[in-house]
């Protein structure tokens, strides 16, 4: 497994669950390090405890030599990252490294197979640049094998997935992957072997609808606030339908994460550079921006300018479980809001840390929901952590200066909210528009 990232290290761990003996491979020797000596450089539930399980039983190993773990291998897994270019297509260089080490050191007949997240005809692309560089008497296949893991469930759902996609060429190769995932023929997961392009749309093309839904539901809670609608009531009335279904429905300040907004954005890509412009997958991402902005205006609408006031901002990581902050709404809204003159104070229960050492903007780190509140002029809530789901709201309203709440994940009821005093601002519940009215006359 080549890559000790967050892909990498879940999918090296859990083939380690499977019974498959497991190489992880990276360059960066200070986490390789950090990994031999039992720490994950991570958050992530559950996996401390699976990788400690495959080391204790002799099936998971870390290392720098790369060399050594290819020619020891039948398969050779790549999870290194794919960032984004400026231009919105994916970033290859790490990939390329990879096939350029995996060239250098084929001594038998390998599989070699791309986990990460690459834009169509990739896989392909790997063939040719190995076959140019290795000795021509060895042999070797390639395989795409997307991942489908959500950060903060990833064990789980590599575990438990709900169906892996398999894009091959030989026979040999496929027969040599069914080994690799033999539990989960076992337990009846369905496995789709296809080949390799299709393999490849099926990552970008879920990711994008997975998107879509939550961009449209998005569009609807802007549609229920004009029309006075409950968005929460039209997402369940919508997802009995069981050809809609009820998940990836939740309105709020939009989607981010490490997969999402760079997949779309890798799709849209692939899809110009061919001559065809995407415009449903466009338009999804266009959307998503503008969130972040609508929150703050909400809050706007409530406390005026923000020169000199006190915002406190709960939640930076892009959702529950993770400390990620890649593409989180948190980072824009910081942003504006310090931009506008506000001063900002923060809490979240695990992303702090990786804010403070990545991020750097100027804002006061608390130890508490209520800490970050005191003084406030208004609190927006943008990642729906279980501890948020559960303030003691009487006593956040009395350490605010003026009891506004701006809910960007739609956590608690207007109406709950209204009683207990708060001016309360969340997406898409068209209760808030009538009760703003009422209070203008
Ligand atoms: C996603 C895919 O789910 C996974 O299959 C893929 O391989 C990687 O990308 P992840 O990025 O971990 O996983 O997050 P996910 O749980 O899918 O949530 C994505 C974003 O959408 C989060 O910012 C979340 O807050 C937001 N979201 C999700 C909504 O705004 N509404 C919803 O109804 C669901």
């Amino acid at each position: 497994m080549i890559g000790t990232g967050y892909v990498g290290l879940v999918s090296g761990s859990c083939l380690g669950d499977f019974g498959n003996v497991v190489r992880c491979v990276d360059i960066d020797a200070e986490r390789v390090r950090v990994l031999k000596q039992g720490d994950i450089p991570i958050y992530e539930p559950g996996l401390k405890e699976l990788v400690s399980r495959n080391v204790e039983s002799g099936r998971l190993s870390f290392t720098t030599d790369v060399g050594e773990a290819v020619a020891e291998s039948e398969v050779v897994f790549i999870a290194v990252g794919t960032p984004s270019n400026p231009d919105g297509s994916a970033d290859l260089k790490y990939v390329h490294s990879v096939a350029e080490s995996v060239s250098r050191y084929l001594n038998d007949y390998k599989v070699i197979v791309t986990k990460s997240t690459v834009p169509v005809g990739t896989t392909r692309k790997i063939a040719a640049f190995i076959r140019e560089r290795a000795a021509s008497d060895v042999d070797f296949d390639v395989v795409a094998n997307p991942e489908f893991l959500r950060e903060g469930s990833a064990v789980e759902d590599f575990l438990r997935p709900n169906r892996v996609i398999i894009g091959v060429e030989t026979e040999r190769a496929k027969d040599i992957m069914r080994k690799v995932y033999r539990p989960l023929y076992l337990i009846e997961t369905p496995i789709v072997v296809t080949d390799l392009e299709t393999a490849e749309l099926i990552k970008h093309a879920s990711n994008a609808f997975l998107a879509t839904k939550i961009s449209f539901i998005n569009e609807i809670a802007a549609i229920s606030e004009l029309v006075g609608a409950n968005i929460d009531d039209v997402a369940k009335g919508m997802g009995l339908d069981g050809r809609i279904g009820s998940k990836f429905l939740h309105a709020g300040v939009g989607f981010g994460g490490s997969c999402l907004p760079k997949d779309i954005s890798s799709l849209v890509y692939s899809a110009v550079s061919r001559g065809y412009e995407p415009r449903i997958v466009q338009a999804i991402s266009d959307l998503n921006r503008e969130l972040p902005v609508r929150a703050v205006e909400k809050l706007k609408d409530e406390i005026g300018k923000l020169k000199g006031k006190d915002v406190c901002v709960l939640g930076l990581a892009f959702k529950p479980n993770t400390d990620d902050l890649r593409d989180a709404p948190s980072m824009p809204i910081i942003k504006y809001l310090l931009e506008e003159g506000a001063k900002v104070r923060v809490f979240d229960p695990v992303a702090m840390d990786n804010f403070k050492r990545t991020i750097r903007l100027d804002v006061e780190y608390c130890k508490n929901a209520y800490a970050a509140a005191e003084g406030c002029h208004g609190l927006m809530l943008l990642t729906e952590w279980n501890e948020f789901r559960q303030l003691d709201l009487v006593r956040l309203k009395g350490v605010m200066r003026e009891p506004v709440f701006i809910d960007c994940r739609n956590v608690y009821r207007p109406e709950r909210m209204f009683e207990l005093g708060f001016r309360y601002r969340s997406f898409g519940r068209g209760v808030e528009r009538t009760r703003q009215k009422e209070q203008e006359k």
